[in-house]
């Protein structure tokens, strides 16, 4: 009975938070927290065996093997050219605001962005515009059909230092129109940085045109499933930038200029943090080493999770539900431009709660964010799911 997917999140999907009727849960908060698959535990445990028996040779194996074998696999499921120019944090923030550093805050700084960033950058961004030289713009991402072109024609035209956009927006699950084509045209003198949290294993992505032009960030908490802990972001292969924000860990690296200053390797250790828990990394092994054995593939998951949605909204199409509706579904291209969950708005945050709180009676797990509720799709929601039960 066991689904070719589903069985290998068993562990989590029994564990799952106590029922409150009779219908098995139906996790659809998987684009915050996705579960782990069950390779993930031994993978733990793994790392602890690791810790006990090899002490601090351990991190030779670390720095060896697990972070080069992990870079492959990124590469691979981005098809990027250069794996040793992936650096790895255990957050996104820290990868972004060590960019940040390296940008010279004694001129006026201008970034340019979009009004649906992830809270992540967007309050850095506030903290950062108290400074009375950094002047942000931020593009309104509404109408999604033309954003591409109000985004662009501002980076061309705005003289800007750091540009930063979400592949798929957190809060709306919509993919940015032809981001990746519009960030191939970037200006030379602007860095710009790619959120690509909610596309990473879910969208199939291609970054082999931009990998010399943009910094790419995403992390394995969501669509990946090996929990938080292990994010990364691409770094263009002549990067020359020298983070102020520097860790140690950077002096791996063959410092290009050792004698004078402070030296800066040229692959991923110029943007190296530094000392962080790996077991994040050996779930991530697992996960990709799982999805190696079982032929799963980025294309293979969106594949499934496009047929879910699909399921999805013919249940809701044929229901007449006050809230979950066509005209509180927000939108742009259901088939080819969006990410792996739907978000509906509910008037108010009161009835958003009072949906959520209806949801979990019925065993759906979902999250929201004020008046948004958000419920997402993964590889774990069995075939035969019709979603039906979210509308009666
Ligand atoms: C679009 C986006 N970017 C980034 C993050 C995570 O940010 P960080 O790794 O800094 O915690 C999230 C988390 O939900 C997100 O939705």
């Amino acid at each position: 009975m066991y689904q070719k997917y589903y069985r290998h999140f068993l562990q989590a999907a029994q564990k799952a938070a106590p029922a409150t009727c009779d219908l098995p849960v139906l996790h659809m908060a998987c684009h915050s927290h996705h579960y782990w698959p069950d390779v993930t535990l031994e993978a733990i445990n793994a790392y602890w065996q690791d810790a006990a028996q090899m002490a601090d040779s351990k991190w030779e194996k670390i720095f060896g093997e697990k972070i080069p074998a992990f870079q492959r696999g990124i590469a691979a499921a981005l098809n990027l050219p250069a794996p040793q120019q992936i650096a790895l944090a255990p957050n996104t923030h820290e990868l972004v605001y060590r960019l940040i550093s390296a940008l010279d805050l004694n001129k006026p700084l201008r970034i340019l962005t979009t009004d649906g960033e992830f809270y992540s950058f967007s309050r850095q961004l506030l903290r950062l515009e108290e400074l009375p030289n950094v002047d942000v713009v931020r593009i309104a991402t509404r109408p999604f059909a033309t954003l591409p072109q109000r985004f662009e024609q501002e980076l061309q035209s705005g003289n800007y230092q750091l540009a930063y956009a979400s592949q798929v927006f957190f809060d709306s699950g919509v993919a940015f129109p032809n981001l990746l084509e519009l960030a191939a045209r970037k200006p030379d003198a602007t860095q710009m940085v790619i959120d690509g949290y909610h596309a990473f294993f879910a969208r199939p992505t291609d970054l082999s045109a931009i990998a010399d032009k943009v910094f790419y960030t995403a992390g394995s908490y969501k669509y990946f499933g090996a929990g938080e802990g292990m994010c990364f972001m691409t770094i263009p292969r002549d990067c020359q930038l020298r983070p102020l924000n520097t860790g140690w860990f950077a002096e791996m690296a063959e410092l290009e200029n050792r004698a004078e200053g402070v030296g800066f390797g040229n692959n991923w250790l110029r943007f190296a943090g530094a000392t962080m828990d790996y077991s994040p990394l050996y779930k991530a092994l697992a996960v990709l080493d799982l999805y190696e054995r079982e032929g799963i593939t980025v294309a293979s998951i969106h594949k499934y999770v496009l047929g879910n949605q699909r399921r999805f909204l013919a249940a809701m199409d044929a229901a007449d539900h006050p809230l979950l509706n066509r005209g509180n579904l927000i939108a742009h291209d259901l088939e080819n431009g969006h990410g792996h969950f739907f978000t509906f708005r509910c008037g108010s945050a009161e009835n958003a709660e009072t949906l959520q709180a209806e949801l979990r009676q019925k065993n759906v797990l979902c999250d929201r964010r004020q008046q948004l509720l958000r419920l997402g799709f993964a590889l774990y929601h069995p075939e035969e799911e019709t979603f039906e039960r979210l509308f009666t």
